[in-house]
């Protein structure tokens, strides 16, 4: 693999099939520039963080998903906005993945956010929440530009494919701004 080249891991916070979010990351999958490939991390088999499961030996499911945040270059998140905040299922991933503390897979890994949601905000509070949550981790979460979607469903055709084309110029944006992001990084 070229040394250019750049791995990232797209997490949806969401399971629904249908997903906005996961549509989010399709689009980034399909905008994405050349030399960088997404993959999608499925959340659906991580168990709710119980301290004494971890104590013992954590769970396979939550062992593949740490290999999968260790093996990339970046974490691309699409957090959905659930009740002003992100959604359970997403953070619960992001416990998991911040153990141990201090020296967890999350500790100094690029990331970027984006979201969409049903509502007029487009995740703006959810996005606030998450960036405070990634922040306890020691992930270093890009600061701009920012991908807020709001009224979803004017921009997802019935198969959750994004239709809205200015979105994903936006998407494309944060691609290139992640990939500079994280070459600063690199460059260290
Ligand atoms: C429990 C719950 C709470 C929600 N709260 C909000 C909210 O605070 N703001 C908002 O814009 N949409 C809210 N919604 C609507 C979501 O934006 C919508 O369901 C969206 O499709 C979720 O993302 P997804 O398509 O990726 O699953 C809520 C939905 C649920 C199920």
């Amino acid at each position: 693999m070229p040394a250019d080249h750049l791995r990232i891991l797209g997490i949806p916070g969401s399971l629904r099939r249908q997903s906005y979010n996961r549509g989010l990351l399709e689009a980034a999958r399909e905008v994405a520039p050349d030399g960088m490939a997404i993959e999608i991390a499925d959340l659906r088999p991580i168990p709710f963080y119980d301290g004494d499961v971890d104590a013992e030996g954590e769970p396979a499911s939550v062992r593949a998903f740490k290999a999968q945040i260790a093996g990339v270059d970046a974490l691309l998140i699409a957090t959905p906005e659930y009740n002003h905040l992100l959604s359970g299922v997403l953070k619960n991933a992001i416990d998991w993945a911040s153990r141990p503390a201090g020296k967890s897979v999350l500790r100094h890994k690029p990331a970027a956010i984006m979201g969409a949601s049903g509502g007029t905000s487009g995740t703006a509070r959810a996005q606030l929440a998450l960036r405070q949550v990634l922040t306890s981790t020691e992930c270093y979460v890009l600061p701009s530009p920012q991908v807020l979607v709001p009224n979803a469903r004017d921009r997802f055709d019935a198969e959750g494919r994004l239709t809205d084309e200015r979105v994903r110029e936006h998407i494309r944006a944060l691609l290139d701004a992640l990939r500079e992001w994280v070459e600063r990084f690199r460059a260290r």
